[in-house]
């Protein structure tokens, strides 16, 4: 037979847990999200929903995104064990210099729209784990206010080739006088792709003042009060001429661009050249033929071309082409640190992310994407503690495969 008792006041009072002091709100609410997904929906409740599906939404009926990310899902990896992973590095070398996780962050449009705090506060996360950062050429802070803002982050810049080439020229020369490492030329962008949720919610840039937009700002007055008072939102390496974000980006992609364009670019860059939106082998062989360093395997988070194929899918077969001569990567659907010890076991050389870090900071500025990266580099080196294994060289496609 239990006795029982009434509990005493000292007992009961330390187990009242406090709420830790040297954090803020914030800081303590990205502290409770578990996951990339948790992250997401603080990001949605925090932005307008226009900026959330900009960054969330895909083409058409979406099914590119959903594919990439879903085939996630089907890895399936053999784990070997008890093998001492007391001490494991989760470090790459990519294009030649030391990145300490296996992931980049990709370049994204657009970003001060996001967070007012834009691509210094995405670089300075990106500066704090060690991680190589691309601007976009239709980013919201120039080549030279980013690296002066942040000196000590890898960076790479990522061209848009326009029609006016002048133009595109100028961009590489600057980020070359900036001291950008590496250029990612983005070739999936013939012509802008069909994004819906733009359309419906009738997004433009700079945001326009309309009844909606206003009556959005009841719901979401830190972001506009933000937006208001900080520099006005402009692309910094463009001149918007208004227009929905479609009308802008038909303007700056030129269909006419052919493989040709590479020697050019090799003749006006003399840093790392990666060319990402590829989706083919044939593709992948074509590039490397033309001196590239590095290929991404992307559909540009099923941005542009709806019914894609899956980068993951094609991955191996890419590898073993041309695997031995240029480096690989990979992009698109990644939402964990698991996900990216599967693209290494496939062969990727690395991966990069977009969606997950603009969650975080959606969510909450830098410190949002600082959570996001402590998230997926906790799960990365468990996932490779699981299975057994000490450096990600360890990792190959005998560890893993897709469930049909
Ligand atoms: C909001 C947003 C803006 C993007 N802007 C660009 C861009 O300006 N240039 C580019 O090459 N890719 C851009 N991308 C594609 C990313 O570089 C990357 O390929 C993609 O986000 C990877 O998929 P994930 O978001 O599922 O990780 C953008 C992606 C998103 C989500």
């Amino acid at each position: 037979m239990v006795q029982r008792r009434l509990p005493r006041p000292s007992e009961v009072l330390p187990l009242i847990g406090r709420p830790d002091r040297s954090q803020t709100r914030l800081q303590r609410r990205l502290a409770r999200c578990a996951s990339v997904a948790d992250i997401r929906l603080l990001a949605k409740a925090r932005v307008p929903r226009a900026v959330f599906d900009y960054t969330d939404g895909a083409a058409m009926s979406e099914s590119t995104l959903n594919r990439s990310r879903d085939v996630y899902a089907r890895v399936q990896f053999t784990p070997r064990v008890m093998r001492n992973v007391s001490e494991i590095s989760l470090d790459v070398t990519m294009l030649g210099e030391p990145n300490a996780l296996p992931f980049a962050l990709a370049p994204t449009g657009f970003t001060r729209m996001m967070h007012y705090a834009g691509e210094p506060a995405v670089a300075q996360a990106a500066e704090r784990f060690g991680l190589a950062y691309g601007l976009s050429t239709l980013g919201t802070t120039s080549i030279e206010d980013l690296a002066q803002a942040r000196p000590g982050v890898r960076r790479w810049f990522q061209l848009y080739v326009s029609r006016e080439r002048e133009r595109a020229e100028q961009l590489m020369h600057r980020a070359q006088a900036s001291g950008y490492d590496t250029l990612i030329l983005t070739v999936d962008t013939a012509v802008g792709g069909i994004r819906r949720r733009e359309i419906r919610d009738g997004l433009t840039i700079p945001p326009s003042l309309s009844v909606r937009t206003i009556a959005d700002m009841a719901t979401h007055p830190r972001w506009w009060l933000n937006v208001l008072t900080t520099e006005p939102l402009e692309f910094a390496t463009l001149t918007s001429t208004g227009g929905t974000v479609g009308d802008l980006l038909t303007r700056v992609f030129d269909p006419g661009i052919t493989s040709a364009e590479i020697s050019w670019i090799r003749d006006n860059w003399n840093g790392s050249l990666m060319v990402k939106g590829v989706q083919s082998v044939e593709d992948a062989r074509l590039v490397r033929d033309l001196g590239v360093d590095a290929v991404v395997l992307s559909n540009h988070g099923g941005r542009q071309l709806d019914k894609g194929n899956v980068p993951l899918e094609v991955l191996p077969e890419v590898v073993r082409a041309v695997g031995s001569e240029i480096e690989v990567y990979i992009d698109g659907g990644i939402t964990s640190g698991t996900d990216i010890v599967a693209a290494l076991a496939f062969g990727a050389q690395g991966t990069l992310v977009g969606r997950a870090y603009l969650y975080g900071l959606m969510a909450g500025g830098y410190d949002g994407v600082v959570r996001v990266l402590e998230i997926l580099q906790k799960e990365i080196k468990t996932t490779m503690q699981l299975m057994g294994v000490t450096s990600v060289a360890e990792l190959d496609p005998s560890m893993v495969c897709l469930r049909p």
